[in-house]
């Protein structure tokens, strides 16, 4: 069995899994930071063409790491989507260039985006650490790379989402058509903004659907420039609108809209309830969700503790601990629980943190606002009494650094162990025995993720049977893969992304009934 476990193991750590990073830096072409991008795109993009928003505003987009401003950028909002959705809906009418692209030309297109953004990679990746404050090391071996790994699986989706034939009673000729949606709105968070802005467009524009997408208003910048690719790769105008701006104004003129057919949002819980009213009282859009997690990372004393420690170390800290899958309640069995304290506590402190173009851990929170969360979650820690081991404070003056911080001795009914904190901060809490774990584990109003940490087969299995979570990772955390589905149970989301499930989010079936004359022979 341990040999079966080992092979998996060496398996996961030459995935390219968010937690393998470092070693895809070492495998991809030196990577040439550049902290000082030039900024070439900061308007809306509508109908392959840059414009100033008719109201003429624009916003701030600060970088995270020196609070300095990068640069204004067009503030869209309900007139910038309505003219957005219109060019969408423009391009998506029948007999239009996009609606007669064959679907292999739409493979081709997608595919001459991936190598288009494999061309700028240094130049990217530079924009989105610049925007998000993420390490240049991960934005490069981890966001650009699974970005283009994203559009190459689902341009293989463009010529292969077959329908199907269906015998039907009687004597007709009866068959599934898939067809695309439409206009779909595609509201995206700040923690990966490339990644999140492929993940969306990806199977949109696989399936045939044209796309009005909004930013997150702290990184417009990476969406903007990959718009103005997707116009290089010679997508047709409208297909692709990216509508920089604001949520209560851009995002929700996009989920309200009556011509738009489906909207995507990646987001808090919180906004994410707000969505699906806006499209109930509107048109009816069809929604997809992925929103919040407060996700169980569960060790018990026979895992292999070396791998137990960096992998729940990473499946919390990584991108500054501002994931949606972020493992913060670390479950661990009683007879270990000391030891591990110590070593996640260790491993901790010796994270590097700091200006996010040089070889550092970790950079800074995406805004003020973030910060300001998780200080006073790590202040409602320390007052409800749990053992803080390592870290609790802002670091320095300027940026927005957060010391990687870890809580021991933490109770369930603390709000650290129950709010998502979307920060550097590392939840321990003790287990006695599986009987009292499940409930306790169950016990959120999310659903996104859990790992379990184990050499027992019989319990992995059980545990990936019983959490009632979107993905259950056994022996890892963050790995993730275009092909596998992504998404919540409870109040973490509703549907999936990628893989063949997240294709039939973006694809509408239509059935087709022929009657077929009977002649006398
Ligand atoms: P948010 O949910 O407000 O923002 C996400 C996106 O939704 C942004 O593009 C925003 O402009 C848009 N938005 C905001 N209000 C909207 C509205 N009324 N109608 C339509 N679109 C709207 O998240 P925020 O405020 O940036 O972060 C708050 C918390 O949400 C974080 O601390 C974290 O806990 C969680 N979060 C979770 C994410 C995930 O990946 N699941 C991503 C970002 C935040
Ligand atoms: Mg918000």
């Amino acid at each position: 069995m341990s040999a079966v476990l080992n092979l998996l193991r060496s398996r996961l750590a030459s995935s390219s899994s968010f937690a393998s990073y470092k070693q895809l830096r070492c495998m991809s072409a030196a990577p040439n930071p550049n902290p000082q991008p030039d900024i070439k795109c900061a308007k809306i993009f509508i109908n392959n063409e840059f414009v100033d928003a008719v109201s003429g505003k624009t916003f701030q987009t600060v970088d995270p790491s020196t609070e300095q401003v990068i640069c204004e950028v067009a503030e869209g909002d309900k007139a910038d989507v309505d003219k957005a959705v219109k060019a969408a809906n423009e391009a998506f009418r029948l007999g239009s260039p996009w609606r007669t692209t064959d679907a292999t030309e739409r493979q081709n297109l997608m595919l001459r985006l991936a190598d288009l953004i494999e061309r700028d990679r240094n130049y990217i990746a530079s924009l989105e650490t610049l925007d998000n404050g993420k390490p240049f090391s991960a934005a490069f071996a981890v966001d650009v790379e699974l970005a283009i790994k994203c559009y190459r699986y689902h341009a293989g989706w463009a010529n292969k989402n077959g329908g199907k034939v269906v015998p039907m009673d009687g004597n007709f000729f009866s068959y599934v058509r898939h067809e695309p949606v439409g206009v779909c709105g595609q509201i995206i968070p700040w923690n990966f903004p490339l990644l999140m802005q492929a993940w969306k467009l990806g199977p949109a524009l696989a399936m045939g659907n044209t796309v009005v997408m909004k930013p997150a208003e702290q990184t417009p910048l990476t969406a903007l420039y990959i718009a103005q690719l997707a116009a290089e790769a010679g997508y047709p105008p409208g297909v692709v609108n990216v509508v920089p701006g604001f949520g209560p104004t851009a995002g929700a003129a996009i989920a309200e809209h009556m011509d738009v057919d489906k909207v995507a949002f990646t987001g808090s819980t919180e906004i994410g309830q707000l969505i699906p009213q806006m499209a109930a009282r509107t048109n009816l859009k069809r929604v997809t969700l992925e929103l919040g997690g407060k996700s169980p990372q569960i060790v018990y004393s026979d895992s292999n503790m070396e791998n137990v420690v960096d992998s729940t170390h990473l499946g919390l800290f990584f991108n500054q601990g501002q994931c949606c899958t972020a493992g913060s309640r670390v479950f661990v069995e009683e007879k270990v629980y000391d030891d591990f304290v110590e070593l996640a506590t260790e491993k901790a402190k010796n994270r590097t943190i700091g200006n996010p173009f040089t070889d550092v851990d970790q950079g800074p929170q995406v805004d003020a606002d973030q910060m300001g969360k998780i200080l006073e979650l790590i202040d409602s820690g320390k007052k409800q009494g749990a053992k803080m081991t390592v870290g609790g404070s802002r670091v320095g003056d300027k940026g927005y650094f957060v010391a990687p911080t870890v809580f021991a001795d933490v109770q369930d009914d603390m709000r650290i162990a129950k709010e998502e904190i979307f920060g550097p901060v590392m939840q321990i809490m003790k287990f006695k025995n599986d009987s009292d774990l499940l409930e306790r584990a169950h016990n959120t109003i999310y659903g996104l993720a859990a790992s379990v940490y184990t050499q027992d087969i019989d319990r992995a299995l059980f545990l990936a049977n019983s959490l009632r979570a979107g993905t259950v990772w056994v022996n890892c955390h963050n790995a993730f893969d275009t092909a596998m589905p992504f998404g919540g149970y409870k109040m973490s989301g509703q549907g999936r992304e990628l893989g063949e499930y997240g294709i039939e989010a973006y694809t509408e079936v239509k059935s087709v009934i022929i009657k077929i004359p009977q002649k006398n022979s």
